[in-house]
C-alpha cells in the first residue's frame, strides 16, 4: 500500500552536548540520518520521504546528507518545528490526501532494517495504527517528588516505544488536528491516537532499534553496526 515516509529530525541534540546537530553527526563515518533514510529508501511501497530538519538547516541537510549520498526515491526538506510535535505535524501538512499511510520514523534511530520497516507497513494494513516496540527489561517504579517510591508496576505489561509508528494518513492526521486545537502534548504519535480511542497496535521492535541521545549511544550504535557487517 502506497505509504509516505515522515521523518522528524528538527531537534536540537541538546542532550549529545556538541557543536553539530544530531543528524550531521557522524557515525561509521556517514552522517547520522543517512541511515535512517537508507532504510526506507529500501521499500518498495514508500513512494517518497520527506523530512524535517532544524530550521535554517535546510541546505546542510542537502550538501552533507541528501546530494552527498545516492538515494533512489525523492526526498523532500522542510523545517520543523520548535517541539517535535510540531515538526510531525508540519511533515503531515504535505502528505497528500490520497496516500493511506504515513509511517513516522525519527531521524535519531539509524539501526532500523528494512525487515522491521516493511513488517510496520504490512501490520499497518491490517490494524490502521501501530508501533515498534520492545519489552522493558527493567524493573520501573513509580516515584514522588521526594525520590520515594510509590509503586512498583508489572513488567509483563510495559514495553518501551520505538519508531516507526505507522498509521492511516487520515487517523494520524485527525489526532494531530485535535491535539493542537486541544493544546495537548503527547511523548509520542501514538499517544495522540490513543486519546482518540483508537487501538493501537504494538508489533515486536528490536533492541538494536536505539535512539541516539546521548554521547554513549554513538559508542554502542558503532559497535551495533561492526557486529552486522560479521
Ligand atoms: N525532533 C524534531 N523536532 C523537534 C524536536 C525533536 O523533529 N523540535 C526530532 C529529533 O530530531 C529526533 C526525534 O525527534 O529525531 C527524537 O527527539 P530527541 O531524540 O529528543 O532529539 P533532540 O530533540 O534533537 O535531542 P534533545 O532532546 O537532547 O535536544
Ligand atoms: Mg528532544
Amino acid at each position: 500500500m502506497k505509504t509516505i515516509a515522515i521523518v522528524p529530525a528538527a531537534g536540537a541534540g541538546e542532550r549529545m552536548g556538541t557543536g553539530r546537530k544530531k543528524p550531521y553527526l557522524l557515525l561509521n563515518n556517514r552522517p547520522l540520518l543517512y541511515y535512517s533514510l537508507a532504510a526506507l529508501d529500501n521499500i518498495p511501497s514508500i513512494a517518497q520521504i520527506i523530512v524535517a530538519v532544524y530550521p535554517g538547516e535546510e541546505r546542510i541537510c542537502q550538501r552533507e546528507v541528501t546530494e552527498k549520498f545516492h538515494f533512489k526515491k525523492s526526498i523532500q526538506i522542510i523545517p520543523g518545528g520548535k517541539s517535535r510535535q510540531e515538526s510531525v505535524r508540519r511533515l503531515l501538512e504535505r502528505v497528500p490526501e490520497d496516500i493511506p499511510l504515513v509511517l513516522i520514523h525519527d531521524g535519531a534511530r539509524p539501526l532500523i532494517t528494512p525487515e522491521l520497516l516493511k513488517q510496520a507497513i504490512a501490520e499497518t494494513i491490517v490494524w490502521k495504527a501501530t508501533v515498534l516496540a520492545v519489552p522493558v527489561k527493567d524493573t520501573i517504579k513509580s516515584a514522588n517528588d521526594t525520590l520515594q517510591i510509590e509503586k512498583t508496576l508489572s513488567r509483563e505489561q510495559l514495553w518501551a516505544i520505538q519508531t516507526p509508528q505507522t498509521f492511516e494518513r487520515s487517523v494520524i492526521w485527525e489526532a494531530h488536528q485535535r491535539a493542537s486545537q486541544e493544546g495537548f502534548i503527547g511523548t509520542d504519535d501514538a499517544a495522540l491516537v490513543e486519546r482518540m480511542g483508537v487501538r493501537v497496535k504494538i508489533i515486536m521492535g528490536s533492541y538494536d532499534n536505539i535512539k541516539i541521545t546521548t554521547p554513549e549511544d554513538l559508542i554502542v550504535a558503532e559497535a551495533i553496526l561492526k557486529n552486522r557487517k560479521k
